[in-house]
């Protein structure tokens, strides 16, 4: 399913990640597990949903997808196209499996047993973090580089640092109870302040950087 998985990186094979000064991933090394097992209420589930505008037209991704819980709300409470999940646990995918035969969401719902820093996400329209917020800064450069325009993130209880939520203002998250729920959209959440940080030359520079890097 992945166009990534067969992409060259620079140093040819998968394309892989490497830590950055910042904490994100650059080319040449891959995070593995960045969070426990702990799931989402099922009230903070459906709240991210509504929050994120979940429905036919979307395609969720979420990223450490425990139990499925995310995926089968998506699909079966707000009717979206298809929920696909990455999770390292080969266990919880099996049980998610099961829940899909049972479920007869085959085609609908999808769950790969694989590191979600070697996954594409492309075809995402809406994906889902429950991490942490050095694990959302892993992924940050990977969302830059792979979300479309338009797509959106909702975080449960971590930001992404650097990123501007859609709600803005102060505080710029919802809450449900003590759960804090973060709503970003791409490219939104970093353009502009990212616009204002750089100067035409330097930007020049990147985009040119930007071709070399990754057109191969
Ligand atoms: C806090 S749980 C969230 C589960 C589910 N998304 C929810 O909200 O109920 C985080 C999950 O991410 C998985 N995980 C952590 N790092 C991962 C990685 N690099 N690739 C795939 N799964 C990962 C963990 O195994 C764990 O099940």
């Amino acid at each position: 399913m992945s166009s990534t998985r067969n992409r060259r990186g620079p140093g040819g094979g998968r394309p892989t990640w490497r830590r950055g000064m910042s904490g994100s991933l650059r080319w040449g090394e891959v995070s593995s597990s960045v969070a426990p097992y702990v799931p989402t209420p099922y009230s903070v589930v459906r709240r991210m949903m509504e929050l994120a505008g979940a429905g036919a037209d979307d395609v969720v991704y979420d990223l450490g997808c425990g139990d499925g819980r995310i995926l089968f709300t998506a699909v079966e409470e707000f009717g979206v196209k298809k929920a696909v999940g990455y999770e390292l646990k080969a266990s919880m995918c099996e049980s998610v499996r099961r829940n899909i035969r049972r479920k007869s969401l085959e085609g609908r719902i999808e769950v790969i047993n694989e590191n979600f820093f070697l996954a594409d996400l492309s075809p995402a329209s809406l994906v889902t973090l429950y991490l942490t917020t050095s694990g959302n800064s892993k992924l940050r450069p990977k969302f830059e580089e792979e979300l479309r325009g338009g797509a959106r993130i909702v975080s449960h209880d971590f930001p992404i640092q650097e990123w501007t939520t859609l709600k803005g203002g102060s505080p710029g998250h919802y809450a449900l109870g003590s759960h804090r729920i973060y709503l970003y959209k791409v490219p939104d959440a970093y353009e502009r302040e990212r616009a204002n940080l750089r100067n035409p030359k330097e930007e020049g520079r990147w985009r040119r950087i930007r071709r070399i890097f990754f057109s191969v």
